[in-house]
């Protein structure tokens, strides 16, 4: 049985060291977070998420998380999961996998597995991963294999776990391959395919999520557009999707986050370009992504006028439902666009109380000028109904989650706009 040392303990990185720990292998977790460190070995996730904090504390003692990188040392297979963001000119930022790299070549021994996870653009396992790991002075696909697999994880997700979720895989001889697709073989529930090489492996991850953002950015387009002409966006994609071929529906919002969708686009543009090929649809993508924040303050304006002084009530940080996570969350610009008009704004999160500035929805909501509905957690269309913000005298409603119920939110005489609707 293989023994894993996963490094980077995060939203992807955590989930499968419980997932190898569930299935009794030897698993070591390697992060440069002490605090992280000291909650997973105490048995507390640090990721608000009920089924992932359910199976830390039932692991708690199955997983050995440090931050010594020598650990590294004690498994056959090593996976790293630390991120892979973007720097302020939108330029690929490595940093974390180069230093999570050189942990690994100080620390490398013959016949070890190396899994590359995090996203990464087609190229960098070969050019930047390789030449690190090669420092230690061992031979690649000799004493050691290189292996690119991206994650797929769908935070939130009750249908698409770790375990379910069918995964791809390059690796740089064919024998880094089969050792590979035995360790995800011992481990998920899910097939795993094998690409040509570890450079179609890292394209799939960028096409897969670039393919997203282009398409989040044609419905968020035609909401703008459907908006000038009255026409209700969501009914329209819900009509489109009727057609049991050649359409997916994509559904209009107040922008893209979280530390995928809205960075990997990014990675696929700047290396093309290195290359010499310019993207148009992918810049474009982006930068219709970015306007919705503005747009949404727009609708917001529309209906309550001027924003100086009112009281405007943003409900949800996180990027999407019913997770804790804010990186890229087009919730924080929008509030950044409202305090720039002088907007008194009021913030929940039940998932991020601390950039909440209110406890409750209650405290958030009453009285408000407007409501602006940034993330569709649970809690919040469940609760926020045309009766709960009568009693709590809102004014006005801007969803940009169509998530809430606009006909009975308009009969109660609330102003009301959704994302083209
Ligand atoms: N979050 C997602 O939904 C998601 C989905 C698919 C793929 N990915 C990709 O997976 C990768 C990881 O993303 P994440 O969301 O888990 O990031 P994260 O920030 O949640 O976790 C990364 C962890 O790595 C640790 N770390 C940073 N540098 C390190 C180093 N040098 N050595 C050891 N540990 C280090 C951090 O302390 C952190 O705990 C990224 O490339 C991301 O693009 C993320």
């Amino acid at each position: 049985m293989d023994s894993v040392a996963i490094i980077g303990l995060g939203y992807v990185g955590l989930p499968l060291a419980c997932l190898c720990a569930r299935k009794g292998l030897t698993t070591f977790g390697f992060d440069v977070n002490k605090k992280t460190v000291e909650k997973i070995n105490a048995g507390i996730s640090h990721i608000a998420d009920a089924e992932l904090e359910r199976q830390v504390r039932k692991l708690k003692g199955k997983i050995s998380a440090t931050t010594d990188e020598k650990v590294i040392s004690k498994a056959s297979v090593i996976v790293v999961c630390v991120p892979t963001p973007v720097d302020e000119k939108h330029h690929p930022d490595l940093y974390a996998l180069k230093s999570a790299c050189s942990s690994i070549a100080r620390n490398l021994k013959k016949g070890q597995l190396i899994i590359v996870e995090s996203t990464i653009f087609p190229g960098t396992t070969e050019e930047v991963v390789l030449p690190i790991l090669q420092e230690s002075g061992l031979k690649p696909e000799k004493d050691f294999f290189l292996v690119h697999c991206p994650e797929r994880i769908d935070p939130g997700s009750r249908k698409w776990g770790i375990e379910n979720i069918p995964r791809v895989l390059g690796g740089m001889s064919k024998e880094g391959t089969k050792k590979a697709k035995n360790f995800y073989g011992n481990v998920l529930k899910a097939e795993v395919f094998e690409m040509n090489s570890v450079k179609e492996a890292e394209a799939v991850k960028l096409t897969e999520n670039s393919f997203r953002d282009v398409n989040i950015a044609f419905v968020n387009e035609l909401a703008k557009s459907f908006d000038k002409m009255g026409i209700d966006v969501a009914d329209v994609i819900r009509g489109a999707s009727t057609k049991p071929f050649g359409f997916m529906p994509f559904w209009p919002g107040p922008g893209v986050g979280g530390h995928c969708i809205a960075i990997d686009p990014y990675y696929l543009i700047e290396r093309a370009k290195s290359k010499g090929f310019q993207h148009e649809f992918l810049p474009l993508a982006r930068k219709i992504n970015d306007s919705m924040p503005a747009f949404v303050v727009g609708l917001a304006e529309f209906l309550t006028g001027n924003l100086e002084g009112k009281k405007i009530a943003c409900l949800g940080i996180a990027y999407k439902a019913d997770v804790d996570d804010t990186r890229e969350s087009p919730a924080l610009k929008v509030v950044e666009l409202l305090k720039e008009k002088r907007a008194v704004v009021k913030t929940f999160d039940p998932f991020v109380k601390s950039k909440s500035n209110c406890s409750s929805l209650e405290e958030a909501v009453k009285e408000a000028d407007c409501v602006v509905l940034l993330t569709a957690h649970n809690l919040f269309v469940k609760t926020i109904s045309a009766e709960f913000l009568k009693k709590n005298n809102v004014k006005a409603v801007v969803d940009a989650r169509n998530a809430l119920d606009k006909d009975a939110i308009s009969a109660a005489g609330i102003r009301f706009k959704g994302i083209g609707r």
